[in-house]
């Protein structure tokens, strides 16, 4: 039997140390998902799951190195960006990614335009919103903003409700202005009540509706949406299938989030809720070993 494809994924984003958001939430995500996840660091952040206590950039011609030494080796099926922190860093991702966009070397990017952490913190210099309106957006296949970030880049105030992020997502879709497939994700987490994710490609809207999971630890779901999102693209038909997809294993790693036991503030999501069993937990972990009363 032939061997299944696995994809060759690419994140270009921040580093949490705290492993819940950025390039390493990135990477579980990639690897629960049957992707082989590879990552470029666009910024380096000091945090934990209640704050951002610092950002050191990495050198803009470092973050081209790296991707630009990715691609020299490697067939990448799918890319995703999140934070990149600064202008310059910014423009040196897109010209690394602009030619390889435009020529198929690179079929899918994900851009997360990610704007403010969830404890609140900037993570994009505000003067690098033109740029990112002018050269992430033409390149992107998937926009994923949250409501405060639509209005950002809108330049007017975020959507409140349903109406409201249809004009927004008809507004932002024009920002996409490269050709073929072009879709926006506008996630509506930042609304009370269950959340509604509107996926449009300036033809087809689709309304996601969820049920919203009560639970504090929402540390990285932006980042975790995105990167299922990548992985899932090159294993499906069509975007919007991948995209159903994605949501369902972000709300499963949501709903599993209350298994792991991380910081005092917002903690992450559980990754890896499909493959770690953990019913048996507390017998498994006091015997070092399966419990011999429970069969596998
Ligand atoms: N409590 C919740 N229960 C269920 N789904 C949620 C919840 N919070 C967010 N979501 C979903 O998670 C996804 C991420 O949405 P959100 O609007 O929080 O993104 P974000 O603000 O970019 O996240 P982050 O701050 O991690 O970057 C969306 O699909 C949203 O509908
Ligand atoms: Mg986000």
């Amino acid at each position: 039997m032939a061997a299944h494809h696995i994809p060759n994924v690419l994140t270009i984003a921040g580093l949490d140390p705290s492993g819940g958001a950025g390039i390493l939430a990135d990477l579980k995500t990639f690897s629960a998902l049957r992707a082989y996840g590879m990552a470029a660091v666009a910024a380096l952040t000091a945090q934990n799951t209640q704050a951002v206590t610092g950002i050191a950039a990495v050198d803009p011609d470092f973050v081209r190195l790296q991707i630009d030494t990715v691609f020299a080796d490697v067939r990448v099926a799918a890319a995703k960006t999140g934070m990149l922190a600064s202008a310059p860093v910014l423009c040196a991702v897109a010209d690394a990614l602009a030619p390889r966009c435009a020529d198929g070397t690179l079929p899918v990017l994900v851009v997360d335009p990610v704007m403010i952490a969830k404890s609140g913190d900037a993570l994009l210099a505000p003067d690098a919103v033109a740029a990112l309106i002018e050269r992430m957006l033409p390149l992107a296949t998937v926009l994923t903003p949250n409501l405060p970030e639509a209005g950002v880049l809108l330049g007017r105030p975020a959507p409140t409700d349903r109406m409201g992020m249809i004009r927004a997502a008809e507004d932002l879709r024009r920002l996409l202005s490269g050709a073929g497939e072009r879709w926006v994700l506008l996630k509506g987490g930042h609304l009370d009540g269950d959340p509604l994710d509107l996926l449009y490609d300036g033809e087809h809207l689709v309304e996601m509706p969820g049920h919203r999971i009560a639970t504090y630890n929402t540390h990285g779901t932006g980042c975790t949406l995105a990167a299922a999102i990548t992985a899932l693209i090159p294993q499906h038909r069509d975007v919007a299938t991948a995209v159903r997809a994605a949501r369902t294993y972000l709300v499963d790693a949501i709903r599993h989030s209350g298994e792991l036991a991380v910081g005092s503030g917002h903690g992450p999501v559980h990754h890896f809720h499909a493959l770690w069993d953990d019913e048996d937990d507390e017998a498994e972990t006091a015997g070092f070993g399966p419990s011999p009363t429970h069969e596998a």
